[in-house]
């Protein structure tokens, strides 16, 4: 039986006294507080912190404590807690109260010297004068960054697709995310046979063995009265907020334009964000066609079939739909100037469109594609495709300036036994590249180091922008008294490497493989726990939450406005006397 009490406790910081309403569960000994920015939030919270703690008494139980915790794969997601689990396990440390104290902590619009103090998962203060006791653990971050988490928007764990499933599950991909200082990601559920109530069903499954928090978006890919009447269900009672349209993929999972239509209207009546993969999907597999008959089926032939004008035509074309339906968009994986350039004209007459790149696209070029040696060119493969060099410091360029908004992956990782499926045809080769461990490092080197960007706008484009956009704001997404306790604290003096051999994936390859920068993320805090630290990871299945996102973000205010403009412009019907005879 679980007894819960109401308590009032006492803190000291420096100067300034808190109360602090808390609860107990005093069975456990474990302690929860309920900050007041969403009471609906915290019920959730409060559902699922007692099945956490149910998992995480079982694992204390089942888990041998002598495991290595230096191995670089993350095996531990096929069971859990299993005694081959590589990736080190127990709860990180156990201490709820932490303290990190004196680095230079940074939101998406201020830094300044500052403690921040931890409590059971919440960020209780952030202020220069704070004492502790004992029984605090304590992180020294002189001359080091204190920053949130970062939030990968776009990522597909355990995805099936193609004929065979990703390697990184929601167990290995997170664990690997953490070790990179990402503390959440939005994954995209995929209906089952059009089902959108069994597609969520299954990802829950498959989300159940997860060690950081996530959330997710929905893919629509067929049109009838039941989708329709299930993405209500999604909005309204399962926290999805955000639907996807895919205008490539043709025969699979690909819509056409009467389906985004009715797609785009419903999206707007639920307070939904339509979201779009653009790329002409017709003209792509007339593309494929044309290379395989010039006799190009390798890699290359992947390029050279799916050109930038073709992500440049369905961008503006989702862009125009969304202004006559008059409902916000979202582009994932931006990966051309064409895009982009369609973005900014949008964006520069007021329309409500997000820009989202990927990793891939803002420090890869397309010239990989061509490498000679099959396994090193297949990994490039991902649609839309990484584009030629000019591409990437375009779309840096654009996001430095605000033509773009936030930064995402599209992890979906296959390995080099998978990409060989198109050894002889690049169409059969499974489209996706690693990066949810690297973003936040190559984000910071490519960016913040060449000066492009500063470290408050680093936050903004790694995680505050995603959680505003994603109504998740700001529980998380901030350094703020009652956000989530998920931190991490990077040293701009240290540097990073990566490499298949110590990335924590279950890749054998990485598309990023030799890369070295500065800046190193020395230390996550995820939900309070520290899960990296030393270069280790202390992470086990069954910590990390399901986030429910509400709809109605802030994109969608004043759009009711913009509607009764509209309506007040036509002037019609207009009124005719009627000739009498
Ligand atoms: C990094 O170098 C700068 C400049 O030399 C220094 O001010 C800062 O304290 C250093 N930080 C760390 C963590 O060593
Ligand atoms: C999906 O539909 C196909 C054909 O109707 C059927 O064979 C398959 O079992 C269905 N799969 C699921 C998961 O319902
Ligand atoms: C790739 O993944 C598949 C499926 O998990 C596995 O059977 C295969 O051995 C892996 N190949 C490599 C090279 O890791
Ligand atoms: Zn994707």
């Amino acid at each position: 039986m679980v007894v819960r009490t109401t308590t009032r406790l006492r803190y000291h910081w420096g100067v300034s006294k808190l109360i602090l309403q808390r609860r107990r569960n005093k069975k456990k000994k474990k302690k929860k507080r309920y900050p007041s920015f969403c009471a609906v939030m915290m019920m959730l919270v409060r559902s699922q912190v007692v099945v956490v703690h149910i998992l995480a008494l079982i694992l204390l139980i089942i888990t041998p404590s002598s495991l290595s915790q230096s191995n670089q794969f993350c095996d531990a997601g096929i069971g859990y807690g299993e005694e081959n689990s590589r990736c080190g396990t127990g709860i990180g440390s156990s201490n709820s109260k932490l303290l990190i104290k004196d680095g230079t902590v940074v939101n998406a619009n201020h830094k300044h010297l500052a403690h921040v103090y931890v409590e059971d998962g919440i960020i209780l203060a952030v202020d220069p004068h704070i004492t502790v006791g004992d029984d605090v653990t304590v992180i020294d971050a002189t001359g080091k960054f204190v920053m949130p988490g970062g939030i990968d928007p776009h990522t597909h764990l355990e995805f099936e697709f193609m004929g065979t499933e990703t390697v990184d599950d929601f167990f290995s991909g997170q664990a690997a995310a953490l070790a990179g200082g990402t503390t959440m990601h939005i994954d995209f559920v995929i209906p089952l046979n059009g089902s959108l109530t069994a597609g969520f069903e299954a990802y829950a499954k498959k989300a159940k063995k997860s060690c950081m928090d996530y959330g997710f978006h929905m893919a629509i890919t067929k049109w009838d009265e039941v989708v329709s009447k299930e993405m209500e269900l999604m909005v309204k009672e399962k926290g999805i907020n955000s639907f996807k349209f895919f205008m490539a993929y043709k025969g699979a999972l690909m819509v056409n334009d009467e389906l985004l239509l009715e797609g785009f209207k419903r999206c707007k009546s639920l307070g939904a964000l339509a979201m779009v993969h653009a790329e002409n999907g017709d003209a792509v597999y007339e593309g494929q066609k044309r290379m395989i008959e010039l006799g190009i089926t390798g890699p290359e032939g992947h390029a050279l079939s799916r050109p930038a004008v073709l992500e440049g035509e369905a961008t503006a074309r989702a862009i125009r739909l969304a202004e006559f339906v008059n409902t916000p968009l979202y582009v994932v994986h931006v990966m051309s100037i064409d895009a982009m350039e369609e973005i900014a004209k949008a964006r520069k007459s007021g329309q409500r469109v997000i820009g989202e790149p990927v990793v891939s696209g803002l420090v890869l070029d397309e010239s990989w594609l061509w490498h000679p040696d099959f396994e090193t060119a297949a990994k490039y493969v991902m649609s839309p495709p990484i584009r030629k060099r000019g591409h990437d410091k375009a779309l840096q360029a654009a996001l430095s300036t605000g033509i773009l908004q936030l930064v995402g992956t599209d992890h979906c990782a296959f390995n080099s036994t998978q990409k060989a499926f198109g050894i002889e045809d690049f169409r059969k080769i499974p489209n996706g590249v690693n990066g949810i461990e690297e973003r936040m490092h190559l984000v910071w080197d490519t960016l913040v180091e060449s000066g492009q960007i500063s470290v408050t706008d680093y936050v903004r484009l790694t995680s505050t922008e995603c959680a505003k956009i994603f109504n998740i704001y700001p529980r998380k997404g901030a350094i703020l008294p009652g956000s989530d306790a998920d931190i991490i604290i990077l040293n701009p003096n240290s540097s990073f490497e990566i490499s298949a051999k110590s990335h924590h994936s279950r890749l054998d390859t990485n598309v990023y493989e030799g890369r070295r920068g500065k800046g190193k993320i020395e230390v996550t805090v995820a939900g309070g726990r520290v899960v990296w630290e030393n270069n280790e990871l202390k992470v086990a299945p069954g910590t990390g939450r399901y986030i429910e996102m509400a709809p109605y973000n802030y994109l969608f205010d004043g759009v009711d406005k913009k509607d009764a403009a509209y309506l007040n412009y036509l002037q019609a019907p207009v009124k005719r006397v009627k000739s009498s005879t």
